[in-house]
């Protein structure tokens, strides 16, 4: 009975250590955090935040596009302008990008619904 007890909590330890596999902080990882940073904090003026960013809050039909195609246009994020360039990445599938869509949005805060699959699918349709 003490030994069962004794795997119980160490199962229970390890189980604690190995936190649930998220695909779209490892797609954030792998393919974004270079530019907008660990803790999606940017790097001001060059890459835009992407903490509670309310460039993220306002445009959530362009996100989608965004991501797949890439931009290279002004825009203000929380105050800051930018005139950079972000690359494409058009192997992303849509539940790549609503994994990292959804990631974004709880990890750095910015407290918009969770987004579909069907919905990223739809946005997609109408990138320009
Ligand atoms: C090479 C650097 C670079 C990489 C890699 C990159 N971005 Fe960006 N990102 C930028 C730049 C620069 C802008 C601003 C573009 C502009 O001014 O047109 C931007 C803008 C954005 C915006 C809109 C602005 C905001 O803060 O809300 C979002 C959302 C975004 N990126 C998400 C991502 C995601 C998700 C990835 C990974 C799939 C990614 N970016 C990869 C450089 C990058």
């Amino acid at each position: 009975m003490q030994n069962l007890i004794k795997i119980l909590f160490f199962g229970l330890l390890l189980s604690a250590c190995n936190p649930l596999p998220n695909p779209g902080k490892d797609l954030y990882v792998e393919k974004c955090q270079n530019c907008h940073g660990v803790d999606g904090e940017g790097l001001k003026g060059l890459y835009p935040n992407l903490v509670n960013a309310d460039y993220f809050q306002k445009n959530r039909e362009k996100l989608a596009c965004i991501i797949k195609y890439g931009v290279n246009e002004e825009m203000e994020v929380n105050g800051t302008k930018y005139q950079g360039e972000m690359p494409a990445n058009a192997m992303l599938t849509e539940i790549e990008i609503t994994n990292l869509l959804n990631f974004i949005n709880q990890e750095f805060k910015n407290g918009q619904e969770p987004f579909s699959m069907q919905e990223i699918s739809k946005n997609l349709v109408n990138c320009k």
